[in-house]
């Protein structure tokens, strides 16, 4: 946990002076020279100005900064390019490996971020015993999205694909264009949207039937447009069947994306929907189901 963390409110500005001392430290210097071409434009020497010190501040602590070392010695990122998203849990950004571009999820390792996130660790058996203490909660947590993605794609569904994550980082595929990451499905109005309604239907049975997970955060904002295919992202909360809670959130995703037809002008029935994604025979797997 970092030092200052604790610390109250008042101390916030003093801490933000402070965070950073330990870049000059002698190792963590030549770390941090070493992946500082790497990190586009954190002291003003990249093509991107985007990583304002702010962003640094909040995002790089020590720990997270030798993860992303790791993981640039591996061959798995060449640069962190510009920040594409920032949500309650983490910084999303667009970086570059000889490959071509991939989405680098870093979470924030601060406290009040995890609080809430306990309910979707306890109760899955697949992370029984675990520690609670907090870096290591966070670094479960990207492990838990790293394998749901790749049991929602081994079983044909539409998520990017996970390339690789160590301590709170998470690599997965990009979903967008040179332009920036595509839409979700919130910002924009699609000339379909009963077909879509129904595909999202689909993934939610098949995610259930077939992967035994439920996503748990499906929603407008968790679904990117690209092209006319639909990709769903961000499934750090997904867990499987078994837990205590699975059922209520099965029922809270299909709620909300019956609202979502429902604000496009239709009248779908709730019930009639969650019977359909319970009832329905799930078409096999397209992709070979592998270990997850
Ligand atoms: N693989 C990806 N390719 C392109 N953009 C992505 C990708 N993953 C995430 N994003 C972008 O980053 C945003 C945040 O990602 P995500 O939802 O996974 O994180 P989060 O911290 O859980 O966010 P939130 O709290 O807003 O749900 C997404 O809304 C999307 O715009
Ligand atoms: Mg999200």
């Amino acid at each position: 946990m970092d030092e200052y963390d604790d610390l109250p409110e008042v101390d916030a500005l003093l801490r933000a002076e402070k965070k950073h001392e330990w870049i000059s430290e002698p190792r963590f210097k030549r770390m941090f020279n070493d992946i500082e071409d790497g990190l586009q434009g954190v002291l003003g020497k990249g093509k991107y100005e985007w990583v304002d010190r702010r962003v640094f501040d909040q995002v790089f602590d020590r720990s997270t900064l030798l993860a992303v070392h790791k993981l640039m010695q591996k061959g798995q990122i060449e640069t962190i390019d510009y920040p594409i998203a920032r949500g309650k849990e983490a910084h999303v950004f667009h970086a570059t490996t000889n490959h071509g571009p991939v989405a680098v999820k870093i979470f924030h390792t601060t406290n009040a971020v995890f609080k809430g996130l306990a309910k979707y660790i306890d109760g899955d058996p697949r992370f029984k015993g675990l520690s609670r203490r907090h870096r290591e909660l966070v670094n479960i947590w990207v492990r838990k999205e790293f394998r749901n993605l790749r049991r929602m794609r081994n079983h044909g569904l539409r998520v990017p694909e996970p390339l690789d994550n160590l301590k709170n980082v998470l690599i997965m595929e990009y979903i967008g264009d040179d332009k920036g990451p595509s839409p979700r499905l919130k910002e924009i109005s699609v000339d379909n949207p009963y077909e879509v309604f129904e595909e999202l239907l689909d993934f939610i049975a098949i995610n259930w039937h077939n992967c035994d997970l439920v996503h748990a955060d499906f929603s407008e904002y968790n679904i990117l447009l690209n092209d006319d295919e639909l990709w769903v992202i961000d499934a750090g909360q997904s867990v499987t069947r078994q837990h205590p809670s699975a059922e209520e959130f099965l029922v809270r995703d299909v709620t909300r994306i019956v609202d979502w037809i429902n604000r496009q002008g239709h009248n779908v029935d709730l019930a009639e929907s969650l019977a359909r994604v319970l009832d329905d025979p799930v078409p096999e797997a397209s992709r070979a189901s592998g270990g997850d």
